[in-house]
């Protein structure tokens, strides 16, 4: 077996993938040990306020065909606002950035809504991730515990680098929260965050080409000392 690459080097290679390869499965586990991992995440009082549900397999077909057609059916929908109502600098110019070059790589024509729709469909089908991990919390905790959430889903993105699996966090997929509840049976009180899509990367694929720009040290953080 390889070693295991350090900590720094699996923080640099990660990127979100968006091309898995569908005929290569991940072990049972291996995906156990890499949720077990990700419950190592720090959260405030311990209180570990994540909940997971895993799905590979049929299960994982089942619920992509029942995501997939819920979004031709038009009924996505937030249960819970990711982004502002409205976009201001710098942020605007970031995500048009990403779209931008994600499109591109896609072979996403400006103005051609239906290779955008079909674009968006894939997140859908999870990239063809032969995993999900969907990350849930009971909808009566606060805003701290989201911070704990990020914080797990990190550990699972970190613990899967490790192993030399690929990644993509995704919101997307909680647009059909009621979806996810019904196929994996959780209960109303429990928020669909996101899923985790993990396999392994598709070779070849153009859109796992997209290298996702970082503003500069300076830019983001001040040092204070003296
Ligand atoms: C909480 C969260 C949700 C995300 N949801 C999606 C998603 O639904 N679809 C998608 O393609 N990417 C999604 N992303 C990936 C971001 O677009 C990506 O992290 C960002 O562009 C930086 O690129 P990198 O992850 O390759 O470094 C999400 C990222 C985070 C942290």
């Amino acid at each position: 077996m390889k070693p295991l690459p350090s900590a720094h080097e699996v923080l640099v290679a990660r990127r979100s993938c968006r091309a898995f390869d569908p005929t290569r499965p991940v072990d049972k586990a291996m995906v156990q040990r890499i949720v077990e991992l990700a419950a190592r995440a720090p959260s405030g009082s311990n209180i570990q306020p994540w909940q997971v549900e895993v799905v590979s397999g049929a299960a994982r077909d089942r619920l992509v065909a029942a995501m997939l057609a819920a979004f031709d059916r038009g009924e996505a929908h937030n249960e819970w606002p990711y982004y502002p109502p409205q976009w201001s600098e710098p942020y605007l110019g970031r995500r048009r950035a990403l779209g931008k070059a994600l499109y591109a790589l896609a072979g996403v024509a400006k103005g051609d809504e239906a290779a955008a729709r079909a674009q968006m469909a894939r997140n859908f089908a999870l990239f063809d991730a032969p995993v999900g991990v969907v990350v849930t919390i009971d909808s009566h905790l606060a805003q701290g515990s989201w911070l704990d959430l990020g914080g797990f889903m990190m550990g699972l993105m970190v613990a899967a680098g490790g192993f030399g699996l690929e990644s993509c966090p995704m919101q997307a997929p909680a647009q059909f929260a009621p979806v996810i509840r019904q196929h994996l049976g959780v209960p109303a009180e429990r928020q669909i965050a996101c899923v985790v899509a993990l396999g392994h990367a598709e070779p070849g694929a153009a859109v796992n080409r997209l290298h996702s720009d970082r503003e500069p040290l300076a830019a983001f953080a001040r040092f204070h000392q003296d």
